[in-house]
């Protein structure tokens, strides 16, 4: 299996809207980290604004930085490139993934997937700019699956030095299970790392998708938001230690974190640092099975005390046992069984 140039072989997956700066930090706070990644940035006509630079590719030293462009034209992708590199990121990443209609109505995201030849433009011409990593991120095709190993061969000819795999189709948005068939089939067949990505909701499940896969990282974005233990617990899996198994005080402590980073972040927002915490509440709240009795109650929250105050009354002094949150998730609350079972078929 090829080795990824990370270590460890986890990556915070780019998600528009959350993975800003901030929110890195506070995942790199808990360790089991190798990779954080931004958002993308839209690559268009017109230059990449320094503005826009000088938000996006801020490092930190703990761990390297992927920075995701976005866009279908092989100079303009390859200057970007250029400039991303030449602010701080480690690894320059093409998103060839995006599913939303405002994206791929562009010709651009999970659209590439439809036209090769563009794909391997974009991405040869990148490679040429520049010697740093340059990986892809892709799903499983647009419609359909059937191309994705060739076009993945054709962008490992090119030159890049690894590829991520959200094993879904473009059309399934996030719909159904990720298909980690394709996972491992792509680790077969490619002479590149492959990171896996997708419902890997527990500590347990990212061990089994590398065992069973032979992919060379995992890539994890809900399932960190829903556990922000997750890549701690990977590591310690990892380790043969045990895994830190969180309780509601503890969820109640990430909560306040979450609040001082999202006040900072969006204090020239109107609406503040509500918007984005209920945002991040929804997924933190997937972990508790008595959810139905308050989220409802949480989210109409007009402010941040009122939200804070139905979380603590619910979660204040909950024993770790009663919170879907350990690495195994013995709980169940999440669907990640059903994906693994694609393997079982395999
Ligand atoms: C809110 C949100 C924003 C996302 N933004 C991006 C993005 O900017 N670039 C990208 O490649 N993928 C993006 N994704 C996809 C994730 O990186 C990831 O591939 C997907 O969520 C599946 O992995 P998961 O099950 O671990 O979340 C986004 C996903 C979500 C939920």
């Amino acid at each position: 299996m090829p080795s990824w140039p990370f270590s460890p072989e986890t990556a915070f997956a780019p998600m528009e809207g959350i993975t800003h700066p901030g929110i890195r930090a506070l995942y790199l706070d808990g360790g089991g980290l190798g990779l954080v990644c931004t958002e993308f940035v839209r690559v268009s006509r017109a230059p990449l604004a320094v503005e826009t630079v000088r938000r996006e590719v801020v490092r930190d030293p703990r761990a390297p930085l992927s920075v995701q462009v976005m866009g279908n034209e092989a100079e303009k992708m390859a200057e970007a490139a250029r400039i991303v590199c030449d602010a701080g990121a480690d690894v320059v990443d093409v998103n060839m993934g995006c599913p939303m209609p405002r994206v791929v109505r562009k010709g651009v995201g999970a659209a590439m997937l439809k036209d090769p030849d563009l794909a391997c433009r974009v991405v040869g011409a990148m490679r040429r700019a520049t010697p740093k990593l340059l990986s892809v991120k892709i799903r499983a095709g647009f419609d359909d699956a059937d191309g994705v190993v060739s076009l993945a061969k054709r962008l490992e000819a090119e030159g890049i030095d690894f590829l991520t795999v959200h094993p879904r189709r473009r059309c399934d948005f996030y719909e159904g299970v990720a298909d980690f068939r394709i996972v491992k089939a792509l680790a077969a067949e490619l002479s590149i790392p492959v990171v896996g990505n997708g419902d890997l909701w527990t500590a347990a499940d990212a061990l089994r998708l590398r065992r069973e896969t032979g992919c060379a990282a995992v890539m994890i974005g809900r399932p960190a938001l829903r556990n922000p233990w997750i890549f701690q617990q990977i590591e310690a899996l990892e380790a043969e230690r045990a895994p830190v198994h969180p309780s509601g005080d503890d969820v109640l402590d990430w909560f306040e974190r979450l609040r001082g980073l999202t006040e900072r972040s969006f204090a020239e927002r109107r609406s503040g640092a509500l918007g984005p915490l209920k945002e991040l509440t929804r997924y933190l709240l997937r972990a508790d099975p008595r959810r139905a009795e308050y989220e409802k109650e949480a989210l109409r929250s007009e402010s941040v005390d009122a939200l804070f105050a139905v979380l603590e009354r619910e979660l204040r002094g909950r024993p770790a046992d009663t919170l879907d949150l350990d690495a195994w998730g013995t709980l169940g609350l999440e669907t990640s069984a059903s994906a693994a079972s694609a393997l079982d078929a395999a």
